[in-house]
């Protein structure tokens, strides 16, 4: 999704700026740019190309300045094309780079038009750009300041303009932005990590603030008071060690690779400080919350939708309480009938997803479910800090769009909620609760054990390379596996992929089953085996190549057209933690084979922070 870097210096900012955009490259984008103050005048460079060669551009172009902004566009309004991308420029007066979404742009475009501004791109943007510089007299924070009261929609913005050569005013509303304090320069960003490499002096701008940023001075402004005028405003400062090396590759040669290979680390350390089982676990107050809860609804998108359905089979079984899922985009805006005692549980690795934030707004706010509590990997996310319970997964920043140790650490905190609530309902024993520590505690080694698979999945990938299209099958808490496997298979490697639980096959897609058909099976040694296997001989009898993710003890027949890895150890219920990175690796490896940008698959984004 799009990403800000602005800084105000003492020295040219534009090195900086780059660099803010190379880390921000995960969340990914389609076109970016540069703009700078320098002698009076606006500079600028932008490119439908990568950072790098931006970064080229502004070197021959001798784009340089102390006061700049830069941006990484993914597009929204207007194709992925230069003439679109940040920063818009205003009558060579105001720059401005832009997140979010402006609902009444058109409005605004049409009354601008009339005051003879000239639009040179289809995005929202630019109306903001026009607007600022219309409310302009002769101080830029308050035209900024002027010009958000007419914005409907979502945006986190930096602007600079030309006779204004040491200031960046940025703002927010509904897109996360932060302000970073260095010597001699100040900054913000679209997160921390983008400017990790300056500053650990991190502010988290709140909904609705302005600031106003000089090399050696800022102030943040909000609202306040009946009439609503924007007044100084204290925020706290927190020291963030944004992520050093988290952006380094290191042996690996993409990010999903590391990442995936990380994944016993980052359940360990999710599981870290977790000496018993117990409410606290997610917050001071969960136990009085977790008591009342009759029902859980969870709300999720994409991969955390996954983990979610996964969580479903736990927690029913292990506990006995009746979990509904829903597609947060979806809920935000179908008529659902509210239910005061259900525990709204929001997953997401960013804690930043528009559609889920909107879902938890929803569900609370509309709908009156004050229960809330969020599964998230950014403790400093907007559905950390409106929830008010929270478990923080410890997977670090995950840089590859397709989540895998998001997924993973999510699995496994939602292991832990299933097995609080079994507890709290009297149905987990002292030494059950000992047997599933242990078994979670072991869990790091034996994912090492499925990573050490690698090779043989790289030989299935080879195969998966040539094909047009796979079907995934897994029964029970596997399904969500095989259409987590799917998910992954699609986004990076571009292969039409669809998921089904096996014994839908023959109510539909078995018609799709011929010789040119991989089916991916996720073949646990569990209660469903042998259910699974007459559904793999439905898809041997038409022909489908089948491959298959067994365990070591699952007794599988293997025939001509069936290939089979077997993960070493069989791990109960937590299984799918094991059997979901068998499928990693045959997404990653069949993407590398067809030579797909795997960390920044096309029309992706990583962050997804609009509609
Ligand atoms: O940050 P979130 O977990 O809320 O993101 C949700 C989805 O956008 C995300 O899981 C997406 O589906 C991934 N690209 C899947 O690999």
């Amino acid at each position: 999704m799009c990403g800000i870097v602005a800084a105000v210096s003492y020295r040219n900012v534009v090195p900086t700026l780059l660099e803010g955009l190379r880390r921000l490259e995960y969340r990914g984008y389609d076109s970016c740019g540069v703009a700078t103050v320098a002698d009076g005048k606006l500079q600028r460079a932008r490119s439908v190309a990568r950072v790098h060669e931006l970064a080229e551009q502004c070197e021959e172009d001798g784009v340089a300045g102390q006061t700049g902004i830069a941006h990484t566009r993914w597009a929204t309004h207007g194709a992925p094309e230069v003439c679109n991308a940040h920063p818009l420029v205003s009558r060579d007066h105001v720059a401005l780079v832009h997140n979010g979404i402006i609902e009444n742009h058109e409005e605004i475009r049409r009354q601008l038009q009339d005051k003879g501004y000239v639009f040179t791109s289809q995005t929202d943007t630019e109306v903001i750009a026009h607007l600022v510089n219309d409310c302009y007299e002769d101080d830029l924070l308050k035209a900024v300041m002027k010009a958000v009261g007419f914005l409907k929609g979502s945006y986190a913005i930096a602007v600079i303009a030309s006779d204004e050569p040491h200031r960046v005013i940025a703002a927010r509303q509904g897109s996360p932005m932060v302000l970073g304090i260095g010597e001699g320069e100040n900054l913000v960003a679209s997160d921390a990590m983008a400017i990790g490499g300056v500053t650990d002096q991190i502010v988290y701008l709140s909904e609705g603030d302005v600031v106003d940023l000089k090399p050696d001075a800022w102030t943040v402004y909000a609202r306040e008071g009946e009439d609503g005028a924007f007044m100084p405003v204290e925020r706290e400062i927190r020291v963030v060690h944004a992520y050093a090396g988290a952006v380094e590759l290191g042996p690996y040669r993409h990010f999903m690779q590391k990442e995936i290979f990380e994944q016993p680390r980052a359940v360990s350390d999710t599981l870290e400080g977790v000496a018993a089982i117990s409410p606290t676990l997610f917050g001071g107050n969960a136990e009085d919350i977790f008591k009342q809860t009759k029902r859980l609804l969870f709300l999720a998108c994409g991969t955390s939708y996954y983990a979610a359905l996964t969580a479903k089979y736990w927690i029913e079984e292990l506990a006995g309480i009746p979990c509904d899922v829903e597609i947060a985009s979806e809920y935000r805006y179908r008529v659902s009938v509210p239910d005061p005692d259900t525990l709204v549980v929001t997953i997401s690795q960013s804690g930043e997803t528009a559609d889920t934030l909107a879902a938890l707004r929803h569900a609370r706010d509309a709908l009156g479910m004050q229960k809330t509590l969020t599964i998230c990997n950014v403790a400093t996310s907007a559905m950390v800090h409106e929830s008010l319970l929270s478990y923080i997964t410890r997977a670090g920043v995950e840089i590859g769009v397709a989540s895998t140790k998001a997924f993973t650490t999510q699995l496994t905190a939602l292991y832990l909620l299933a097995l609080t609530l079994a507890k709290l309902n009297g149905r987990l024993n002292a030494a059950k609760e000992e047997e599933e520590l242990k078994r979670l505690r072991h869990l790091p080694v034996a994912m090492s054990a499925v990573l050490a698979l690698e090779p043989q999945v790289m030989a299935w990938a080879e195969r998966f390379a040539v094909k047009q299209d796979a079907l995934f099958l897994g029964r029970g808490v596997h399904y969500p596996i095989a259409l987590e496997g799917a998910l992954k298979l699609k986004e990076i490697s571009y292969i039409h992929a669809e998921a089904y639980p096996a014994g839908e096959l023959k109510h539909g897609p078995l018609a799709l089953v011929d010789n040119t058909m991989p089916v991916v099976t996720v073949a646990p040694n569990d209660s469903l085996l042998e259910k699974l296997k007459s559904n793999m001989q439905e898809v041997r009898a038409r022909g489908g190549e089948l491959y298959v993710c067994a365990d070591g003890d699952s007794v599988i027949d293997t025939v001509d057209g069936m290939h089979v890895i077997r993960l070493p150890e069989n791990y109960g219920r937590l299984s799918p933690i094991l059997h979901c990175v068998a499928l990693q690796l045959l997404a990653y490896h069949t993407s590398v084979s067809k030579g797909t940008d795997v960390d920044k698959p096309r029309n992706l984004a990583k962050s997804v922070t609009v509609e």
